[in-house]
């Protein structure tokens, strides 16, 4: 199977003061293209650090992350943005949508950056608000949907630059337990529809369960990775309303 993140011997130290917090003490795995991966721990453990270095969004104190056959720690700040665009999506917990703009107009945010013409900006926003059943939500501001729709929204912003791998830091955590799963349902539907490969942060075990593999971390260490078995092919009941 293809690789598409690896990373080896990660640390990440912050200093306060006079202590210096270990954030990430001695990290490495890899990632296949394809897989739906969650990262589980408790509050403090080095969940969110993990997935900013992962995503480029801050330096390793030491160690390697390379992504696609790049180095993105030896990356400048240009590049890395560069690198982002082009390379992943984002999911929020506060879903970060833009208060003053429709559902379609949200998603198709990230392809201002392109250069696209407004026309296929907006065709392919509504593909993927098709794609996560919001069909008849495009005309929609954030503050007349459903946090589960406006979640939806954001996944729908995360892929609509057709990115390879997705990060989501605590999506779900802003939602109830039902609409938690729902999100979850569709996240699981399109990796493995549209062949993407996803890194998800949650502290919850049970959400954990939606992915192929559970990498638990304890102060700044992986200790295990877990193999879920598929049964979890729920996604192919029901719909989403
Ligand atoms: N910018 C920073 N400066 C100093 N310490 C930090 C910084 N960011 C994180 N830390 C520390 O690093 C450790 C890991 O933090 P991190 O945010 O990765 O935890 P987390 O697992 O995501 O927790 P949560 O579930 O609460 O979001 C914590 O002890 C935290 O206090
Ligand atoms: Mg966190």
């Amino acid at each position: 199977m293809e690789k598409v993140i690896s990373v080896s011997n990660l640390y990440k130290l912050y200093r306060v003061g006079d202590s210096c917090v270990r954030a990430l003490d001695g990290v490495s795995f890899e990632i296949r293209k394809g897989e739906f991966c969650a990262i589980v721990g408790t509050s403090g453990s080095g969940k969110s650090t993990l997935l900013n270095m992962l995503a480029g969004l801050e330096k390793p104190t030491k160690g390697e992350v390379v992504i696609n056959g790049c180095h993105i720690e030896k990356l400048g700040e240009d590049e890395l943005v560069r690198f982002r665009r082009e390379n992943v999506g984002f999911i929020f917990q506060s879903f970060h949508l833009i208060g003053t703009m429709n559902a379609v107009e949200n998603v198709a945010l990230p392809l201002n950056f392109r250069g696209e013409p407004r026309k296929q900006r907006m065709e392919k926003a509504d593909r993927m608000l098709d794609l996560v059943n919001l069909s008849k939500h495009k005309k929609h501001m954030p503050n007349q949907m459903s946090g589960g729709q406006q979640q939806r929204v954001g996944v729908a912003r995360a892929l609509v630059t057709d990115p390879k791998i997705i990060f989501a830091d605590e999506p779900t955590g802003n939602l109830d337990s039902h609409t938690s799963e729902e999100v979850m349902r569709l996240m699981q539907r399109v990796v493995r529809e549209q062949g993407r490969t996803l890194v998800m942060v949650t502290h919850d075990d049970h959400l954990a369960e939606y992915a192929d593999r559970v990498f638990h971390i304890i102060d700044g260490k992986i200790v295990k990775i877990e193999e879920n078995q598929r049964k979890n092919e729920k996604s192919q009941e029901g719909g989403l309303k």
